[in-house]
């Protein structure tokens, strides 16, 4: 028999390619230090390399596995021992997995249960509900009024085409209003909307007349922040045509609204003024609510408050969206919403509205 073919010594080879791969083990099994680097993945993942090694020193395939086989073959006399220096190497490489095994599986079972473990002496975490933005709060102050006029509220897109935003507003080619330097422009040429007066035009394309609605919504204009002005704030449109609809409408109702808003003793005041899409056309002031005239902070101490815009519908715009100027007319208006709450919630800047700063926010819930 060669060195090679030498039973004992093939034993031997088993064991010692058997200790070379488990070394590795060895130390996890022995050494907690080296366990605790592990985390619950690289742990799991460990436990299946033994399982492999297992397969390796110790399946069909394995050294000792042919060892086994040459237990029938050495002389008689050595068999006896033979065969016990294998089983004894068998039983050692068994039980070295084995104590690896039961190592990894304590750590995998130490820090799943510490993963899944729940303080319940652990204070809970308070909830902080959210609340309504002032805006929204005075928008809908705004909506509940004219819904109970027997207004619907109309909401429509932010992104108008030239024909809403302008031509059937009866804004023509060259107006100013139309300059990009006024009006926010996308890429390829849709216009974001400078006014909610857009909606009147979808309104009365979508209800024929007559027709009675509110639209609320934000709008877009390249106007320079201050405590005034955004580029983006929220306006109220509101339009009403039907048979026979004159100025006086226009000013009992507007009149209506700021009773309900800020008290019976409010006034409106109607100051001449030019929109394209309106005739006549008059800027509307209520007396101021918190001084109600002798002027005061809230007023800039002139006893009134700018609401916003107003008119009677232009013929041109009843008749861009398919409604007869001979048998209707109508009116309509635009409100600032955003200037209207800092009116009421006395801030001093309307920019404060859209900082997103909580401290703030939460004085309006
Ligand atoms: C208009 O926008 C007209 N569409 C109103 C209108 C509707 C007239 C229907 C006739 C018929 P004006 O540009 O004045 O009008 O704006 C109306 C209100 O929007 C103002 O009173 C103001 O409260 C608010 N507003 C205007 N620009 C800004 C801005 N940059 N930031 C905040 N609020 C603004």
């Amino acid at each position: 028999m060669s060195e090679d073919q030498n039973p004992q010594r093939q034993v031997e080879a088993a064991r010692e390619a058997f200790e070379g791969d488990f070394e590795h083990f060895e130390r996890l099994a022995n050494d907690p230090v080296e366990l605790s680097r592990l985390d619950w993945a690289k742990a799991e993942a460990e436990r299946i390399l033994l399982g492999e090694l297992h397969t390796k020193h110790l399946g069909k395939k394995s050294g000792i596995a042919a060892c086994k086989k040459l237990i029938g073959r050495v002389p008689i006399d050595q068999r006896a021992s033979f065969g016990q220096l294998v089983q004894q190497a068998e039983a050692k490489i068994s039980q070295s997995i084995d104590e690896a095994e039961l190592a990894l599986k304590d750590f995998i079972e130490t820090v799943r249960t510490a993963s899944e473990s729940l303080d319940v002496t652990i204070p809970g975490r308070r909830l902080r509900p959210g609340h309504l933005h002032p805006i929204t709060l005075m928008r809908q102050r705004i909506e509940d009024i004219f819904v109970s006029l027997g207004y619907a509220v109309e909401d429509d897109r932010e992104i108008e085409t030239d024909f809403y935003n302008f031509d059937a507003l009866n804004i023509p080619e060259g107006h100013p209003a139309r300059d990009p330097q006024d009006t926010f422009y996308t890429t390829d040429g849709f216009a974001l909307r400078s006014q909610t007066s857009t909606v009147q035009i979808h309104a009365m394309q979508r209800r024929g007349a007559p027709v009675r609605m509110i639209a609320p919504g934000r709008v877009f204009r390249r106007d320079t922040p201050d405590p005034t002005h955004n580029p983006m704030f929220y306006q109220v449109e509101g339009l009403c045509v039907d048979r026979g609809i004159t100025m006086a409408h226009l000013k009992g109702t507007l009149a209506e609204f700021v009773h309900r808003l800020f008290g019976p003793e409010t006034r409106t005041r109607f100051r001449p003024s030019y929109f394209p899409f309106t005739e006549p056309s008059a800027e509307v002031d209520y007396s101021c609510f918190n001084c109600g005239g002798p002027g005061c902070r809230i007023c800039k101490w002139s006893g009134w408050i700018e609401l916003g815009g107003s008119g009677m519908v232009h013929p041109n715009v009843l008749r861009a969206a398919n409604v007869d100027p001979e048998q209707f007319t109508g009116f309509a208006f635009g409100l600032g919403i955003d200037r209207t709450c800092a009116r009421i919630y006395e801030l001093d800047d309307i920019r404060l509205l859209f900082e997103n700063d909580v401290r703030f926010l939460e004085q309006f819930k």
